[in-house]
């Protein structure tokens, strides 16, 4: 059975005091939430008091990036070690803003996930294509090249412990989500990538979050997809009752 996995990406908002607050309240909205895994991730300089405001519920830690070296000369970098010493489970790689603005790619986003699974944290590999990449008829031939970069080099025993957020870059932050086909489309198509890579039942046990202007008007529709298992949320995670909107849906999914 896969997990649901609703995580709210905070992306570049809320200073430290709006953190401890949106986390305290989300924290007090998901206590009854059965079944779906419940991620927040803050900024960097919000995690540690944020990881403490966590402490004893059931909401889980992330972090929005990573660097794949231990230590060093990296100015503006933080680490794996740093992020695991203070309760981060899940570390969010390859985000599309990462990807357009910060110079990431395929290359370093397998660096960083590996680094990941070897402090015992589980990624949430961020994949999609931008409008013109599905116009042109590019859709899974970015999808594959993003999906085998990011796995390169991982066992399955590695693999099983991933997440895949696919999240169409044209839906991001725009208001435009993918309709609840397109969407259930091309999660069939990752899941039957990795099939390709490691097998069926290993494909069947990851679960694929959908991001992309997910809201509680639209979340139901989206979550009742058989291959969607959870969402990446931002715009709509910056408040608890909106998040918890798409999180309450969930409550009753198994899949
Ligand atoms: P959005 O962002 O929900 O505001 O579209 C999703 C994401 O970037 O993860």
């Amino acid at each position: 059975m896969r997990k649901i996995v609703i995580a709210g990406n905070w992306k570049m908002n809320k200073t430290v005091a709006e953190s401890v607050r949106l986390a305290s309240e989300v924290a007090a909205a998901a206590r009854d939430v059965q079944n779906v895994v419940v991620v927040v991730a803050p900024t960097y300089l919000a995690l540690a008091k944020v990881a403490d405001v966590l402490q004893g519920t059931k909401v889980k830690l992330a972090a929005q990036d990573v660097h794949w070296e231990n230590q060093g000369a990296y100015t503006g970098k933080v680490s794996a070690d740093m992020l695991k010493e203070i309760g981060v489970e899940y570390v969010i790689i390859g985000h599309s803003e990462q990807r357009t603005y910060f110079g990431e790619t395929d290359d370093t986003v397998n660096k960083k996930v590996k680094k990941v699974l070897t402090l015992g944290m589980s990624p949430i590999i961020c994949i999609g294509e931008t409008l013109a990449e599905r116009q042109g008829g590019r859709l899974e031939s970015v999808l594959t090249t993003q999906v085998n970069g990011a796995y390169e080099g991982l066992s399955i025993d590695d693999a099983r412990r991933t997440v895949i957020a696919y999240e169409p870059v044209w839906a991001i932050g725009t208001g435009v989500t993918a309709t609840d086909d397109e969407a259930q489309q091309a999660h069939a198509f990752v899941r039957s990538l990795l099939a390709k890579l490691y097998g069926d039942e290993l494909a069947q046990s990851i679960s694929i979050q959908y991001g992309g202007s997910m809201k509680p008007e639209n979340a139901a529709g989206l979550l009742a997809q058989k291959d969607i298992d959870g969402g990446l949320i931002g715009g709509a995670a910056l408040k608890a009752d909106s998040f918890l909107g798409i999180v309450t849906p969930g409550d009753t999914l198994s899949k």
